[in-house]
């Protein structure tokens, strides 16, 4: 039994269970046009982030796609070959070009198509041309696919029948024998966190983020992501961490669940419900892909996207997603949740997530933080740090101390605190290690 245990273990941290294409082992990050600049994008838009990347050195935290979304084609494929065509006046050198640029920079380039006739702004989709457009883009330079679910001509309604039209694509890619990170994008549909384990490196589990936290908007119809029919768009941040809660399980190395593009920075939210996105964003292992625009941060938004301690979570080499140990209903509406998960090298991350308008106070019980670890664990003491507290030398993550058993937590109104635990090895611990 251990013997299987193990193996299980050792395939999922080496991605080989995943969709073979090696890439994705941790979450990707970057940058992609759609949450600022919707189907206004030309070559300048996507240089300029590029640039803003590497001048604001965000490619030392992780951040190395470049993403074009939507809305860079031409009214019509090549009439003669069928190949996709990019719009001439908003890419005068053309994709090809723009990829050099790209990786000039040190970069990756990511583009975007649609499993159906059209995409959801109405250019030429890719159902039907899967390897003409899999072949264009790899000799344009493409390292990453985004691809949607709109006018999917109703193939969709089994898990059989999307994954039979993402994995022509799958295909497609594989063919190119070019490294293609490959993101679906089919809103949750059908479950794709069973059926997309293989064929694809992350799959989107809802209809489109809003930049809103907990606003409630019927175009986001579902109370759950398991049978939902409509996945719809404005979903507010909250409501996709609910979606996200009980499907982290089907997620590891090279297969990740897919909360949305961040928002972060975009305007429509505090300070605090933005630590909140990018925290839970991160503990649930989506990939972080920044949606604001990039040549024009203020500091707060700079501060988040950088917490490096956080992104440290993200990047976890288990990438083991944080699971839900409670969730309970305050006064004043709204709830509480407690969120903990395991890292690499014996270490915990724990995070308190506060949805009500009020503050809040609560004992944070170690059984239900280390509940999956069993009583040892829940017993022993730990080195605590806080991840959104920056210590004397200027690094994100606070100690703030050694605590066994468990602490009171006060927090604020839409804030989530989170903390990385590493046990405090006794010298009977030890001696049990053989390390005495
Ligand atoms: C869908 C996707 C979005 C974005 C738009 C582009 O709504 O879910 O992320 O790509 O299409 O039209």
């Amino acid at each position: 039994m251990l013997a299987v245990a193990t193996l299980a273990a050792l395939a999922a941290l080496s991605g080989v269970n995943a969709y073979n294409n090696g890439l994705a082992l941790t979450p990707q990050m970057g940058w992609n046009t759609w949450n600022h600049f919707g189907c206004g994008i030309s070559e300048d838009t996507i240089l300029g982030a590029a640039k803003a990347i590497i001048a604001n050195n965000l490619t030392q935290f992780g951040y190395e796609y470049v993403l074009m979304d939507d809305c860079w084609h031409a009214p019509a494929r090549d009439n003669t070959t069928g190949a996709p065509v990019a719009d001439p006046e908003k890419f005068p050198n053309g994709i090809k070009d723009l990829a050099d640029k790209i990786h000039a920079l040190g970069l990756k380039f990511g583009i975007y198509s649609d499993a159906g006739t059209y995409t959801c702004g109405g250019r030429f989709g890719s159902l039907g041309y899967e390897e003409i457009d899999a072949q264009t883009y790899a000799e344009w330079g493409v390292d990453y696919l985004k691809y949607d679910n709109c006018f999917n001509e109703g193939l969709a309604g089994t898990p059989l029948i999307s994954h039979e039209r993402y994995a022509n694509m799958s295909r497609a890619l594989n063919a190119t024998g070019r490294p293609i990170l490959y993101s679906m994008c089919n809103w949750g549909e059908d479950g794709p966190w069973n059926f997309a384990v293989t064929i694809a490196n992350s799959w989107r589990i809802s209809g489109d983020i809003m930049d809103n936290f907990d606003r409630a908007d019927d175009r986001c119809p579902c109370t759950d992501m398991l049978d939902c029919k409509l996945p719809g768009f404005h979903c507010s941040v909250a409501k996709i961490i609910d979606f996200a809660a009980p499907v982290g399980q089907k997620a590891g190395p090279g297969r990740w669940n897919d909360l949305d593009m961040l928002e972060v920075g975009n305007g429509g939210m505090s300070f605090d419900e933005y630590v909140t996105h990018f925290s839970m964003w991160s503990l649930l292992k989506s990939p972080l892909i920044l949606g604001n625009d990039i040549t024009n941060m203020t500091n707060e938004t700079l501060t988040i996207i950088t917490n490096k301690a956080i992104i440290d979570i993200n990047q976890d080499a288990i990438g083991s997603p944080a699971n839900r140990m409670w969730k309970r209903s305050v006064n004043e509406g709204g709830d509480l949740s407690l969120w903990a998960g395991s890292l690499a090298n014996n270490s915990f991350v724990f995070a308190l997530l506060n949805t009500s308008p009020a503050e809040q106070t609560v004992y944070l019980d170690f059984v239900d933080v280390f509940f999956d670890q069993g009583k040892a664990y829940q017993t022993q003491a730990y080195d605590v740090s806080d991840l959104w507290q920056k210590d004397v030398a200027g690094n994100w993550g606070k100690s703030i101390g050694t605590i066994q058993g468990g602490f009171n937590v006060t927090i604020g109104s839409h804030q989530t605190k989170v903390w990385r635990a590493t046990p405090v090895q006794s010298a009977n611990a030890k001696r049990a290690y053989g390390e005495l």
